[in-house]
């Protein structure tokens, strides 16, 4: 089942096209991502998709909810975490969470202590659950916002760019946070980032944007395929000297090559796949040993970079 349908949005501010012609659904239960530079449209979108920022045109369906006809009803139904989550510095995490449990409608005292509780202890905040949020690291801080967008148990959540300004570690946690999500209680989820390495590591789809305008829905993987240039190997031998180099830069497959004689080993860019076998025959013909043939992968940050090449 659909859990979001975008069809044909588009948002203007006073005749400057934000977002143009946008299309796209995202599935139960999927990390889908929004990608696209600083100014895409991917908060423009996500403010749209949230029924705080109308349409120009076209419409979006949420949960089964429009956006313009049951902005109420959709409200309800999604967790949103905001670029510039504010929280109330001079209350404690766990008034925090009492006053949006309140706010969302979590009236019985019972079902709130309970969520309160599961949420904190999921993000690891429990034992400073006293402390005043003012106190807190922007990492406790940023953990303890999307907490709370998670308190009404949404049916969708939104997080836009929820790594941007942490650590790897602070990052890494929360990446784990929307794997678990999904996993156990299948969480459908709208991630807005241009952190590639997130979006790789997380997303099941990706739809990257620039200008406000569409420009592919694909899995990492297939970004990566379609995009990456050719193939990447490197090669450990069994003895590597300049005369070894100057043969392998002059084979016509070759695009690009760096050595590292210490540890032995060629890092070939070729035209494609296909010339890989050429390659480790002109080395065996030359008479060193092959000790290991490894593709190296594209990684979708490069794919991207190349995409937003091709859009200048
Ligand atoms: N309320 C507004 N009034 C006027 N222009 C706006 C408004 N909101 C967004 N825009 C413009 O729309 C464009 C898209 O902005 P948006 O915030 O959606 O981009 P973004 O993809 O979220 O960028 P970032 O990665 O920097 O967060 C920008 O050019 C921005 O200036
Ligand atoms: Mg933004």
């Amino acid at each position: 089942m659909k859990s979001i349908e975008a069809c044909d949005l588009v948002r203007t501010f006073n005749g400057f096209i934000a977002v143009e012609n946008l299309s796209f659904s995202v599935e139960e239960g999927e990390i889908f991502g929004l990608l696209g530079p600083n100014g895409a449209g991917k908060t423009t979108t996500i403010r749209m998709l949230s029924a705080l920022l109308s349409p120009s045109s076209g419409r979006a369906v949420v949960g089964g909810y429009d956006v313009h006809e049951d902005a109420l009803k959709v409200r309800e139904i999604i967790g949103v975490l905001t670029e510039s989550p504010s929280l109330y510095g001079r209350l404690t995490a766990l008034e925090n969470m009492e006053f949006f449990a309140k706010a969302y409608g979590v009236t019985n005292k019972s079902t709130r202590d309970g969520k309160i509780h599961e949420l904190l202890d999921l993000f690891q905040l429990w034992d400073r659950r006293d402390d005043h949020v003012g106190q807190y690291s922007k990492g406790m801080r940023q953990k303890l916002a999307i907490a709370r967008a998670l308190i009404h148990s949404p049916e969708i959540l939104y997080m836009d760019e929820p790594t941007s300004g942490l650590d790897p570690k602070s990052s890494k946690d929360i990446r784990d946070l929307m794997e678990e999500l999904t996993e156990n209680q299948h969480q459908t989820i709208l991630l807005s980032t241009h952190r590639l390495e997130d979006a790789e590591k997380l997303c099941d789809r990706v739809l990257i944007i620039n200008k406000g305008r569409p420009i592919t829905v694909a899995t990492p993987g297939d970004l990566r395929k379609r995009f990456g240039s050719g193939q990447e190997v490197q090669v450990g031998l069994t003895q590597l000297d300049e005369d070894l180099v100057d043969m392998v830069k002059m084979l016509p497959s070759v695009v690009n090559l760096t050595a590292n004689k210490d540890d032995k080993l060629l890092s070939v860019s070729l035209g494609s796949e296909k010339d890989t076998p050429s390659l480790v025959r002109a080395l065996v013909e030359y008479g060193v040993g092959v000790r290991y043939v490894k593709p190296i992968e594209t990684s979708l940050e490069e794919a991207y970079l190349e995409l937003m090449e091709e859009e200048q």
